[in-house]
């Protein structure tokens, strides 16, 4: 037994080992735990999904979406204050120009900047932290595509939008679903090594809500591969893309006419702001996982605040879905180091499955996230079935030795390297004992408006990968995060250069748009608005905060 967990743990595994020669003769008959109907699944969402709940939220007071219902941690930062002094910001000179200006260096950034070079435009790739930091870089589980025998966009598309509860904007799905195998293609050019059957063929599973095998993968580091050879392929071309490291944006500038033309950015390291004018400007600075909405752990890196949604916002972009938000199923409850990092989902397509403090299994493994999400915290808040762990927190298990059991010995070391490395760092071997897991907050599933040429309704401005919505609707399934950031980051890399080709000279750059939104607070009665964008979240506790050094 690993040593990592405590013997009331070790008592209640024997639970789970006992149910376990039941459920493996089950699963070689490659049957399943029955799946929820639809019917079943809307009364789980609607009684345990926290999206589903009024606390928590309230109307955002101002804006293109006043009146839309959100949590309410995202609609304080939508009614937020600029942190600049507007009325001394000096536009008349620039400390950069260039053709497309690109905020966020993650797959979606990188990608958009590498297309718009391909297009002969010059790029400036902005980003708050190194490039490359982002959730693109910690994903794990694959990304989907549909390029097997049986299998189609056609398939893809129905999967994609069933998912979202139909509430994707269609003609985003389909160029998702449709662009899936051109975005693989380009990937393998580049040098990504998928994981692959010994004859060569791509090696496929399933994920969540999805019809057919299209999941790829690079083991459980698959984010992590595809970063590596697009920032490789970015930082080979610094003839045309300069790299800005730890200088997030803070505003965006505009022109007379309300286009985007520009950003200020604000470098961490010499506290200075910078001015960078440009012809278009791609926001890819993706979600709000830090935000911790209703106080979930989360999934997300260090500097997923939400900044393109709010400096967008105050220029007239308008948002879809962005009340929705996608609690993973399996993150990590226990040890306490890793409560929040992300259990991938391959976990389960491999045959792992969720026991409650019984040993009993309640769901089917592979339930679309948010209705998986809302079993687990229906066990766990309502029929008291989940496992309490040391800190007081509640989860329930995943039993990821059936991974051997089913595959062969050595299959979770060979197919979650990562995963098996983090747990035994604390004396757990996840292919001898389950892992305790809770939903944690891992995207946002909604954001910026966007068309299928990832244009936002403000000129000038296109938006890709998580900060965008419309995409995935109400639920995004598994593996169609990484496929959009780089579908719609080359789309918007081709669309920004496209419009920069087409505009001869920068125009004069203003803050008006943050005088207007400015009054517009004013008007709304907000009298005593947060400073945003974050940029970094803020974790020191108050008692640490107040003390006094001499
Ligand atoms: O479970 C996972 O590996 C996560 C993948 C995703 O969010 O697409």
């Amino acid at each position: 037994m690993s040593s990592g967990y405590t013997s009331e743990f070790q008592k209640l595994i024997r639970n789970v080992e006992a149910t376990r020669p039941k459920r493996i003769e089950i699963a070689k008959k490659g049957e399943h735990f029955p799946a929820l109907t639809m019917d079943q699944r809307k009364e789980w969402l609607d009684l345990y999904h926290p999206d589903y709940k009024d606390e928590g939220r309230r109307k955002v007071a101002l804006g293109p979406n006043k009146g839309d219902i959100l949590p309410e941690e995202v609609a304080a930062l939508l009614e937020s204050r600029t942190m600049l002094d507007i009325d001394n910001v000096d536009l008349t000179k620039s400390d950069y120009e260039t053709d497309v200006l690109v905020l966020g260096a993650g797959g979606s950034g990188t990608a958009a900047a590498l297309t718009a070079v391909d297009a002969g435009c010059d790029v400036i790739l902005a980003t708050k932290l190194r490039h490359g930091d982002s959730n693109t870089v910690m994903a794990e589980g694959g990304i989907q595509c549909a390029d097997q025998e049986g299998d189609s966009p056609y398939y893809h598309y129905l999967d994609v939008i069933g998912g979202g509860h139909f509430s994707n904007k269609p003609e985003l799905v389909a160029a998702l679903a449709n662009d899936a195998p051109l975005t693989i293609h380009w990937l393998e050019q580049l040098g990504m090594m998928f994981d692959k059957l010994p004859g060569g063929r791509m090696k496929v599973r399933h994920g969540g809500g999805t019809s057919r095998k299209r999941m790829h993968s690079a083991g459980d580091m698959t984010g992590a591969e595809i970063m590596r050879v697009v920032r490789d392929e970015a930082r080979n071309r610094t003839d045309k893309i300069k790299v800005l490291e730890f200088s997030p944006a803070v505003e965006l500038l505009t022109a007379k006419d309300g286009s985007v033309c520009g950003a200020i950015l604000y470098n961490l390291e010499t506290k200075e702001y910078y001015i960078v004018k440009a012809k278009s400007v791609v926001i890819a600075t993706g979600g709000f996982g830090r935000l911790h909405i209703q106080g979930f752990p989360t999934t997300n890196h260090y500097g997923a605040t939400a900044d393109g949604i709010v400096m967008a916002y105050r220029a007239g972009a308008e948002l879809q879905d962005l009340d929705s938000t996608q609690y993973h199923p399996t993150g990590c409850i226990f040890p306490e180091q890793n409560v929040g990092l992300l259990i991938t989902e391959k976990v389960r397509g491999l045959g792992a499955q969720l026991l409650n403090i019984d040993g009993e299994q309640f769901c089917f493994p592979l339930e679309p996230r948010d209705v998986e999400s809302a079993c687990i915290l229906r066990e766990c808040l309502d029929i008291e079935k989940g496992i309490q762990t040391p800190t007081g927190r509640y989860g329930v298990w995943l039993d990821s030795p059936m991974i051997d059991i089913l595959h062969g010995e050595g299959t979770v070391r060979k197919e979650l390297p990562a995963k098996y490395i983090q747990f035994k760092r604390y004396n757990i071997d996840i292919s001898k004992v389950p892992m305790l897991v809770y939903p944690t907050l891992h995207y946002q599933n909604g954001g910026l408006a966007i068309d299928d040429k990832s244009q936002t309704n403000v000129a000038g401005l296109y938006a890709s990968g998580e900060v965008s919505g419309g995409v995935h609707g109400r639920n995004r399934l598994m593996g169609n995060s990484l496929l959009d950031v780089l579908v719609f980051g080359r789309r918007a890399g081709t669309s920004a250069a496209e419009n920069a080709k087409s505009i001869k000279a920068h125009p004069d750059a203003t803050l008006n748009h943050l005088k207007a939104f400015d009054k517009e607070l004013k008007k709304a009665g907000v009298t005593d608005p947060m400073t945003g964008p974050i940029i970094l979240p803020e974790y020191t506790p108050e008692h640490v905060k107040s003390r006094q050094w001499d």
